[in-house]
């Protein structure tokens, strides 16, 4: 069976793993960088670079020490290519880059966004193509089409903010810390999800596309008005955006005949998303399915499975593979109107 080593740190997880073509995972390690980013807020590009130049090593070495296994008896190494920070891409590519040309394996470039998509397939083996995705991430908002192992065609993008910067940037606004979706989760535990009018930028549209920063002014004008209480903005918040990203999701699944409706990525750690999407599936009548949270923040476990996938299918890499900072994962989407970086 093949063993494929995974390397991710395209943002602020530092993370590798050991994964089997057969849905194993031998060994795999996480480190964050909360921390380090916490007091400005957000993630800074350097300092983010910087630390994972020194934390990935000793995840590397972890993870062969924890499997038992030497980097000769690997079949493949997998290493995020982009997109993402490009000082971040830069070192895990660079690492796998280094350890396929020593040890004399196939490098495998991954789009971190191709990591998220097929991440579900590790862990429900019943979960074929195609199937249509709904990808939220710090970075990306995108319904996607998933027809196979590098066949995906984008059915809509954020015209604006992504989902996961709509959280953050909402739990800026309360005074909560970095990464603010799971701060906003359990803040909105103690609160009232009607209690602040708040708008559902999008719904109802017949555009397929989605749009959170007038979401994002609503939130800083409810609290700038000290008429509600924190954990009601938060409450209130996060059920906008389980409005709007279902009300989305509804009008791709009536326009799609795939069999199943598959969430990723980061913001799908969030257990009231999961469950609205889940009950929309029920509707629909199509198979749900969704990693466990910790497969849908950042991992690297789902960067040597999509390595898996795409060794299985011929697809390796030259050790000249480039690091990309932009990497759409359908490279025929067409520009939405509007939109910036995220498109
Ligand atoms: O996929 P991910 O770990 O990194 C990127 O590729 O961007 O996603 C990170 C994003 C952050 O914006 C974070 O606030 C959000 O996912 N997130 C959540 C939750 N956990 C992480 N958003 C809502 N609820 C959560 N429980
Ligand atoms: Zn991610």
């Amino acid at each position: 069976m093949t063993i494929i080593l995974g390397l991710e740190s395209s943002c602020d997880d530092s993370a590798a793993a050991l994964v089997t073509g057969d849905r194993r995972i031998l060994a795999q390690a996480v480190v964050g960088q909360t921390q380090a980013h916490q007091p400005y807020g957000g993630v800074v590009p350097e300092i983010a670079a910087r630390a994972h130049v020194e934390i990935l090593p000793d995840l590397i070495r972890k993870v062969l020490d924890e499997a038992k296994l030497s980097i000769h008896e690997v079949d493949a190494v997998a290493a995020t290519a982009g997109p993402g920070l490009i000082g971040g891409v830069m070192v895990a590519l660079l690492a796998g880059q280094g350890l396929a040309l020593a040890a004399g394996k196939p490098l495998v470039a991954i789009n971190h966004l191709e990591g998220h998509a097929l991440s579900p397939r590790l862990v429900d083996s019943d979960l074929g193509f195609p199937y249509l995705l709904l990808l939220v991430s710090g970075g990306h908002c995108q319904l996607l089409e998933v027809r196979g192992v590098g066949d995906y065609r984008r059915l809509a993008t954020t015209i604006d903010d992504a989902a996961g910067e709509a959280f953050d940037k909402a739990a800026k606004l309360l005074g909560l810390d970095y990464p603010g979706g799971p701060a906003i989760e359990e803040l909105a535990k103690g609160g009232d999800p009607q209690a602040v009018p708040l708008p559902r930028p999008l719904v109802g549209s017949n555009e397929p596309h989605f749009s959170f920063a007038g979401l994002k002014s609503a939130v800083q004008r409810a609290v700038a008005s000290g008429d509600h209480k924190r954990e009601d903005i938060a409450a209130s918040f996060q059920q906008a955006v389980v409005d709007c990203l279902g009300d989305r999701t509804a009008l791709a699944l009536s326009n799609s005949d795939a069999p199943a409706l598959v969430v990723a990525g980061g913001v799908a750690a969030n257990n009231a998303i999961r469950s609205a999407l889940a009950d929309l599936a029920r509707q629909q009548g199509r198979r749900f399915s969704v990693p466990p949270a910790w497969l849908c923040t950042d991992n690297a476990a789902m960067i040597a499975w999509a390595g898996a996938e795409r060794f299985a299918a011929g697809l390796c890499d030259e050790l000249d593979a480039p690091a990309r900072a932009r990497w759409p994962l359908d490279p025929e989407a067409e520009k939405v109107r509007g939109a910036g970086v995220k498109a």
